[in-house]
């Protein structure tokens, strides 16, 4: 099994946590469908008894991102906000969580919607100021959640900094690393005790799955999330854990082009004279470039930026474009583009959304793998249909 800690990341994209199969030789990781594990007496089996606590397909799928990610557990879940609400379930009723207050908007409303009504407490913070965060710890803050780069105004979160606040105040610290990928950034590295991931995105990537993962290297948190995988039982099929497997393949590869075609239209972007600005951690402009240069490896494929004109402008630009398709989601092959007021963030209340800088006029970019020359002349077209509004 490739699980030497020598390998490069682009080498366990390809063999993390697998080996050909014992039984037919096949290279490929087979998709066991079977829901039920024969025993030779009572408890007596091979490691797997019932599909919902565990499946040969899954457990290579979690083995190979653990081992992405440089920890030694991974836990995978039906999507990402089920792996977010098993996270939650590791705590209870009467604790307290501050989480980044530009955090995806499902993962705002299961804790503003869903775990609220069970007792458990939330403070939205901008976590770039740490003493405010470290004024926020209440003897009954259990942990700290962090998406970096946020969604989607792509602030830059210092990672090693709230994990060492989270170790002085005994929080659990998380972070969601579905925009950066391990590829890019690796927060158990940094001190993070659990990363989660949406898989769904730049992990599959190729826009035909729902999956979420948690790693971790504490035993004590593993052992506590494998048994709310088994007991809540938001799992994974084994089919679609196949997919991610395979998609996985062409991580860094992937990653690697959207990097080098984000860069360079998000600078083709802060040139152009319908734009009023551009958010993207590559730019010298963004406020937390120098973090994400310190922080990341490349600063990845999401781009968002402000068109002149307002809703008009950018209802008109989401029509006009071909290859950047109006859809939700993010961190597939292909390009995709959305208004993140109307779409992905609806459910944050308008006036949260505008104290957070998400404007009608915002576009979020996920940029595929495309040519660039093809992903420009598209936004141009988009451009040209947006011009009468600004
Ligand atoms: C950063 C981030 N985290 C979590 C999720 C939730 O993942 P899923 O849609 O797989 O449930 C998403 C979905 O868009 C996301 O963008």
């Amino acid at each position: 099994m490739a699980t030497s800690t020598n390998f490069a990341l682009e080498t366990l994209c390809i063999h993390g946590g697998q080996h050909a199969d014992p039984n037919s030789g096949a290279v490929m990781e087979p998709i066991v469908l079977s829901t039920t594990f024969v025993q030779d007496g009572p408890g007596n089996h091979k490691g797997w008894d019932y599909g919902r606590a565990g499946n040969p397909t899954r457990d290579t799928l979690e083995r190979c991102i653990a081992s992405l990610e440089g920890g030694t557990h991974g836990i995978a879940f039906s999507s990402g906000c089920g792996a977010t609400t098993s996270i939650l379930l590791l705590l209870k009723a009467g604790d307290h969580v501050i989480v980044g207050d530009d955090v995806y908007g499902g993962t705002f409303r299961i804790f503003d919607k869903v775990l609220k009504q069970f007792g458990l407490e939330a403070t939205f913070l901008d976590l770039s100021d740490t003493a405010k965060v470290e004024a926020a710890i209440r003897p009954n803050t259990k942990m700290l959640w962090l998406e970096t780069p946020s969604n989607p105004t792509l602030k830059i979160f210092d990672i090693a900094a709230m994990a060492t606040l989270g170790k002085k105040a005994n929080l659990t610290v998380v972070v969601d690393n579905t925009f950066a990928t391990p590829m890019l950034q690796q927060p158990l590295a940094l001190g993070a005790d659990i990363v989660v991931h949406s898989a769904t995105k730049y992990l599959n990537g190729h826009s035909d799955v729902v999956l979420g993962v948690a790693v971790t290297s504490d035993d004590a948190l593993a052992e506590r999330l494998h048994f709310v995988q088994k007991a809540a039982g938001a799992t994974p099929s084994p089919f679609d854990s196949y997919l991610v497997l395979r998609g996985l393949k062409t991580l860094a590869v992937r990653v690697d082009r959207c990097v080098a075609s984000a860069t360079k239209i998000a600078s083709w972007l802060e040139a152009h004279d319908q734009v009023a600005k551009v958010l993207y951690p590559g730019l010298a402009s963004h406020p937390d470039h120098a973090l994400a240069q310190r922080q990341m490896k490349g600063a990845g494929g999401m781009i968002s930026f402000e068109l002149r004109g307002g809703f008009p402008a950018v209802d008109a630009f989401l029509r006009a474009t071909q290859l950047f398709v109006c859809a939700e989601s993010l961190g597939g092959v292909e390009s995709l583009a959305e208004h993140p007021a109307s779409m992905t963030h609806a459910s944050i209340p308008a006036e949260a959304r505008t104290a957070l800088g998400i404007s009608d006029g915002l576009i979020r970019l996920s940029v595929g793998i495309e040519h660039e020359k093809d992903l420009l002349a598209d936004l141009e077209r988009g451009f040209a249909a947006a011009k009468a509004y600004r």
